[in-house]
């Protein structure tokens, strides 16, 4: 391995390890002391768990096909970066799971296909866009468009560059559009929809997510599906989905869910 590349590990540790403590010490601000040692808990068991090992490996070689990806498309969705970093206020970004990361092609793939939907009457929402690597991926499929939003302004604006420069031949979406907002006040578009979100928020913003999703089904009656993906497990996230009594879940493995809005029924009191 090349100097360099041992200086690029070393110093992307030494910048998850700041993260990983400003985030506790945020928590311990906000939310006192016990959840502070909590979040602490669980950061050092998963970096000694066996699991985070081949969690590592395979994070170079998705990395590696990233940088390929980039280079064949004439893009930038691969750098990672912490939200602070582009943009976002510290209290902000911890609600926000703290930093960028895109999608790696071969599990967005995977969850697309596994949700077994036909996609031609629905628009794909990315929750938490980023640099816009998912909505490029999207386009390879029939979706009637694809919208993005995204709160941090150094990665909208990317991906903004990102959306205008990309062609591919398998592209077969070409409506494609990401706005700069907080998913907590964004209206999504009164149509059907696949809500896509690649882990990007704490357990408490995506609740209060789901109601807003669920509320404006309640609105404007239409399919709407969520789909969550996490490249470690989906489990944290499960529980958020089975609480939610407005969502049927469709579909859990490992790296995804799927799920459906049902909107409560109101029932009629009057005699
Ligand atoms: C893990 S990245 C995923 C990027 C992209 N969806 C992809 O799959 O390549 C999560 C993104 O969610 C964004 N985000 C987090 N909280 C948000 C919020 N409340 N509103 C809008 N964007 C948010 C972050 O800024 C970050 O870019």
């Amino acid at each position: 391995m090349s100097m360099q590349r041992i200086s690029e590990r070393f110093s992307h540790a030494a910048r998850q390890f700041h993260q990983e403590m400003s985030g506790v010490a945020e928590l311990a601000r906000t939310k006192g002391p016990r959840s502070a040692a909590e979040r602490l808990a669980e950061a050092m068991a998963w970096r000694l768990s066996p699991a985070r090992r081949s969690f590592v490996r395979r994070l170079e070689h998705e990395r590696a096909l990233a940088r390929e990806f980039d280079e064949r498309f004439g893009v930038d969705t691969s750098s990672e970066s912490s939200l602070t970093e582009v943009g976002v206020p510290a209290d902000k970004a911890h609600d926000g799971n703290g930093i960028y990361r895109g999608i790696w092609a071969d599990i967005f793939h995977e969850a697309l296909r596994g949700t077994g939907l036909s996609l031609e009457d629905l628009t794909f929402v990315d929750y938490g866009a980023g640099k816009g690597k998912a909505m490029l991926l999207a386009s390879a499929y029939p979706f009637r468009r694809i919208v993005g939003v995204e709160f941090a302004p150094g990665l909208c604006e990317v991906a903004q560059r990102n959306l205008a420069v990309f062609r591919s031949p398998t592209q077969r979406c070409f409506s494609l559009d990401v706005v700069a907002g907080d998913a907590l006040e964004w209206e999504p578009p009164a149509e059907p929809l696949l809500c896509f979100f690649f882990n990007p928020f704490s357990d408490e913003v995506m609740a209060r997510v789901i109601a807003r999703i669920s509320e404006s089904c309640q609105r404007i009656p239409r399919d709407i599906y969520l789909l969550y993906v996490n490249i470690r497990n989906t489990d944290e996230q499960a529980r958020v989905f089975e609480r939610s009594s407005e969502l049927t879940l469709l579909r859990r493995d490992r790296h995804a869910l799927l799920a459906k809005v049902t909107p409560r029924v109101v029932h009629d009191r009057r005699p």
